[in-house]
């Protein structure tokens, strides 16, 4: 069997933001995701939501995982993956999408570079078309966890660009990009799923 990468937090999460998700997206639908990973959501949404077409995208880098983990299903809603690279080249998307999904992903990239995914998004999404941005975020200019703070620490030692964002900044890129705050749910471990919704 081939030894495919494993992101083990995907096992801890799925469900809860599956549950999430269900809730909001109905009937036959085309979903980007941004910054897929491994593609271990991808392969878990995709076969317990199989109205939804599921479009995985990432840098380069990440490709052969998403494939890996794609071919390990026979799941034909999943889509292999797009090169999208935020802030390298965003414009190559140039179709519409029902909905957008992106997990830890705006504590991995530069500020800039969430900036251009919110205006990516606001582009791409159709009206009333959904973003889904999950993880971690300050809240009214303060971490929601001890741990959370701590993870922060060793985000900024690894590399300045990246940190846990304020909710509030990101609700202004949204509504710079006609996007309004639709739910701010908590998810176990001091993560939230944030919903905005295209106007
Ligand atoms: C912490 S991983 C999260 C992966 C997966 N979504 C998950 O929740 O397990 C962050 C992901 O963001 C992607 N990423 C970082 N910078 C990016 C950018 N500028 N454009 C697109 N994806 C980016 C990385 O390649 C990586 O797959």
């Amino acid at each position: 069997m081939m030894n495919r990468p494993d992101a083990p937090a995907t096992k801890r999460n799925r469900d809860p933001i599956l549950k999430a998700l269900k809730k909001e997206l109905h009937g036959a639908k085309e979903l980007l995701e941004i910054g897929s990973g491994t593609g271990q959501h991808a392969v878990y949404f995709a076969k317990h939501m199989p109205m939804i077409v599921w479009q995985t995208s990432d840098q380069k880098k990440n490709h052969d995982a998403i494939q890996s983990w794609i071919k390990s299903t026979n799941s034909a809603n999943l889509k292999l993956p797009l090169n999208l690279e935020i802030g390298l080249n965003e414009d190559c998307i140039k179709k519409k999408y029902d909905d957008v999904f992106s997990s830890n992903t705006s504590h991995i990239m530069s500020f800039k570079n969430v900036e251009k995914m919110f205006s990516l998004v606001g582009r791409i999404l159709r009206k009333n078309g959904k973003f889904f941005l999950y993880g971690p975020f300050r809240v009214n200019g303060d971490f929601t966890s001890k741990s959370n703070e701590k993870f922060n620490d060793e985000l900024n030692q690894k590399d300045p660009i990246m940190g846990i964002r304020d909710i509030e900044k990101l609700d202004k890129f949204a509504i710079q990009n006609n996007l309004s705050n639709y739910a701010f749910l908590q998810m176990p471990a001091n993560n939230f799923l944030s919903v905005w919704s295209k106007i």
